[in-house]
């Protein structure tokens, strides 16, 4: 989600500093705004390194953009850490003297103000008073921790500890989100994912395949089919936000393949074959093997080096096919057999269900006919699932991993919420 981290200007800022790297640990979009003074005890660099985002105090760069209104729009969640008194009593004044404070009064989104200051400074009739309008106004003012201060002095107005702070703004994003789901393989349900939890897929190493496969049939033809390559595209950033350093191998799709994206690489095939060479060289070194790709299971026999041309006979040409290889059953096969390969298979299932089975019995029957761990079912029509933003899934469990036999879990949502869920059931199998 997108936090604006404030930073102003007093010693516990260098504190800010592992606050926010919790925060983007946890994939996070971050924008911090320090304001000009703050910069005395942690500079521009520092914040712009581990944001990845750049970084202005003042209100007068990035005009064009109008910045100050943009970033507390954009915002899910304005954290200010440390907040000064002086900040406390700009807040509550109002003001608009730099671009935090510009921020602060230009959002509609919910604000985390995290003190510290000295004791005598938090004890203050001003900053009280100050504290206790922002909170009549609804603003959320943490209690400062008690502790040491700067000096040889204690007493309450220590910046609590960035672990605290983070685990209030997990809650406080939790709550503005709503529950994401997750996946809890055993019990077969969805659940709300503990925010404190660790990244998921930290170190561990993910290849998606995504889109469409095409199989020429000439130099101007071939044979495709709709996929669009979205859930393949969310499944790669789920895996990449979840920790993971993830090699996307693209086939033919409606989006843009996320290239120069931090944790991502991209390799870019058309066909099936093409498609089963880098799987070959990727997946034994992988943990967790995404098969979202919709691979042409035919092939034309021939490829026709010159464009096929209308005859004067009028005969229409007449187009064989061959198999291409099932790379999904393959892969596990390979695993089976030499004990190398990815330590969880996830496959997809596209059906429209047939006179004699509907979907679910189709997918549990592909499930093991394929032999990988999790298989994400799909039911397409014309109007449903390719190319569309919101989905459908089934998500059904080796009977080999799952206690209870083949469970499966439903979740309708967007194409992001399915790769999560999907991700979160990957992950943990993995050992
Ligand atoms: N798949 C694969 N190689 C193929 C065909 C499919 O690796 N030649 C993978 C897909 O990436 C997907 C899964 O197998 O993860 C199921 O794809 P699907 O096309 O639905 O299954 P098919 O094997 O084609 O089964 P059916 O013919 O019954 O639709």
């Amino acid at each position: 989600m997108r936090i604006v981290l404030g930073v102003s200007a007093g010693i516990a800022a260098y504190k800010a500093v592992h606050l926010l790297r919790l925060m983007r640990e946890a994939g996070h979009q971050v924008d911090v705004i320090p304001t000009p003074a703050s910069e005395k005890f942690v500079g521009r660099a520092t914040w712009e390194a581990i944001s990845g985002r750049p970084v202005t105090t003042s209100v007068f760069s990035g005009v064009d953009e109008v910045r100050h209104v943009r970033l507390g729009q954009e915002a899910d969640l304005i954290v200010v850490a440390p907040a000064t008194a002086d900040l406390l009593a700009r807040a509550r004044a109002g003001m608009a003297d730099d671009l935090l404070t510009t921020t602060l009064l230009a959002t509609e989104a919910p604000v985390l103000l995290v003190p510290a200051m000295h004791t005598e400074m938090w004890n203050s009739a001003a900053t009280a008073e100050n504290v206790e309008v922002l909170r009549g106004r609804g603003t959320e003012v943490m209690e400062p921790a008690t502790g040491r201060l700067t000096g040889k002095d204690t007493g309450p107005g220590r910046l609590p500890e960035p672990e605290q702070i983070f685990e209030r703004v997990s809650e406080l994003l939790a709550e503005i989100q709503g529950p994401t789901y997750a996946y809890a393989p055993r019990a077969g349900t969805f659940y709300a994912p503990d925010p404190q939890a660790q990244p998921a897929l930290l170190g561990r190493s993910v290849v998606v395949t995504a889109g469409g496969t095409r199989e020429p049939l000439d130099p101007v033809r071939y044979l495709g089919n709709r996929s669009s390559g979205k859930q393949g595209i969310a499944l790669a950033e789920s895996a990449a936000a979840a920790g993971a350093q993830v090699h996307l191998i693209a086939g033919i799709m409606d989006v843009e393949a996320p290239e120069n994206v931090a944790n991502i690489t991209v390799e870019r095939i058309e066909t099936a074959e093409q498609l089963q060479a880098a799987v070959g060289r990727r997946a034994p070194e992988a943990d967790l093997l995404i098969m979202a790709a919709a691979v042409a299971d035919f092939r034309p026999t021939s490829y026709a080096a010159q464009k096929i041309k209308k005859t004067e006979d009028g005969e229409n040409p007449v187009i064989t096919l061959e198999r291409n290889p099932d790379i999904l059953a393959e892969t596990v096969q390979h695993r089976r057999t030499e004990g190398t390969g990815p330590g969880v298979v996830v496959g997809f299932a596209a059906e429209t269900g047939s006179a004699e089975a509907d979907p679910l019995q189709l997918a549990q029957a592909k499930l093991l006919r394929k032999g990988c761990d999790l298989l994400v079912l799909n039911q397409v029509g014309e109007t449903l699932v390719f190319g569309q933003d919101e989905t459908e899934i089934h998500i059904l469990t080796s009977p080999t991993l799952a206690e209870s036999s083949a469970p499966v879990t439903t979740l309708r949502g967007t194409k992001h919420q399915a790769a999560e869920a999907i991700i979160s059931a990957a992950a943990a199998y993995l050992v």
